[in-house]
């Protein structure tokens, strides 16, 4: 017992002494302490050698000499792997560490975010529905019956499988599906991506991005409608710039109208991006049509609203100065690290 005593006393005092600079210096302490011909495993085995009465305590004395040199172990390990690097002098911590690459935000993201940042101003909150809708949301409930010719304004992608199902042709399926639930007022704007059916060129494409905007409450009017556009006109493209309405047709609006900016490249003079006239087309809009009201079950001779709509592709690429709408969609990185912030 003594002797085994002395033994893990010596052994201790060697442990304490011991430290290493690398890797290899320690698993060569690994090896010869804890290795299964190792000190530890050896001095287990001098266990048999103890006498009866004194195993209890041995036992212990041994058990603590393990943990004892384990843990020495994992500092050792520690300080080697997690710790050369402050110990390394000629490493100066003061300097600026690598630049990590960070992605940038899509052109057509920080647009759209720009927009509804606005009418979040004014309270509206966001929606967003799916993609793939029935031809009730999309056509039916807005006011366009099956045949109605006004279907023809908007090309549209029908899915195989189910004819009743469409790829949205704008965001206006988000409105039924939020005037459905029942809750008034509503006062809400639809970010999302939408499907026509058209030639894919420079100018246009297959799939591209609206907002659309919704208010419905009692004795909303043309004036809010109005009101509420000019707001967002100001914020969006400046104090100075001039808006007008133009009549115009849509099936789920009476009256509708199309809003135009002056042109905010040439500030009205006529240039090539307005073709000319100095006005630039930016959203159609209208009062929502009492029959979509009645379609959601809500009752037009109590309540009224106004919707908009408008696209993100077009106002992105004349903020920018992009001039193929394709380049949005092809995910070519020397394309898309140029954007930082709309506006
Ligand atoms: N849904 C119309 C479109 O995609 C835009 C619009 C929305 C027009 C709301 C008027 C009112 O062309």
């Amino acid at each position: 017992m003594e002797q085994l005593l002395n033994q893990i006393e010596a052994f201790k005092k060697e442990i304490n002494a011991f430290s290493a600079t690398d890797e290899k210096q320690v698993e060569d302490f690994r090896i010869k302490y804890l290795g299964t011909k190792g000190i530890v495993k050896a001095i287990m085995g001098e266990m048999k050698n103890v006498a009866a009465e004194n195993k209890k305590e041995a036992g212990q004395l041994l058990n603590e000499f393990k943990v004892f040199v384990e843990t020495k172990y994992a500092e050792l390990k520690d300080s080697t792997v997690n710790g050369q690097a402050s110990a390394d002098s000629t490493i100066d911590l003061s300097l600026p560490g690598d630049a990590l690459p960070i992605g940038s935000r899509h052109p057509v993201v920080l647009m759209r975010n720009r927009i509804v940042s606005i009418f979040q101003r004014l309270g509206f909150a966001v929606a967003e529905g799916p993609e793939i809708e029935d031809d009730w949301h999309n056509f039916g409930a807005l006011n366009l019956p099956a045949h109605h010719p006004a279907r023809d304004m908007q090309d549209t992608f029908y899915i195989q499988q189910n004819p009743d199902w469409v790829l949205r042709t704008h965001t206006s399926n988000v409105q039924i599906r939020e005037m459905e639930k029942g809750k008034l007022p509503i006062r809400m704007i639809m970010p999302g991506r939408v499907y026509r059916n058209e030639t894919v060129s420079a100018r246009s494409h297959c799939f591209f991005h609206q907002v659309e905007g919704l208010y419905i409450d009692e004795n909303v009017s043309f004036a809010d409608l109005k009101q509420t556009l000019y707001f967002f006109v100001k914020e969006m493209y400046g104090k100075d710039v001039k808006v007008r309405f133009r009549p115009s047709y849509f099936p789920f609006t009476e009256p509708s109208a199309e809003m135009d900016v002056s042109c905010f490249i040439c500030g009205g003079s006529g240039c090539n991006i307005c073709k000319k006239t100095g006005w630039v087309e930016i959203l159609g809009c209208g009062m929502v049509h009492p029959n979509v009201l009645s379609n959601c079950n809500i009752d037009p001779a109590k309540y009224t609203g106004f919707a908009f709509g408008m696209g993100i592709e077009r106002p992105a690429m004349l903020k920018y100065g992009i001039n193929d709408i394709r380049l949005f969609s092809e995910n070519d990185v020397r394309f898309l690290k140029q954007f930082t912030s709309a506006i």
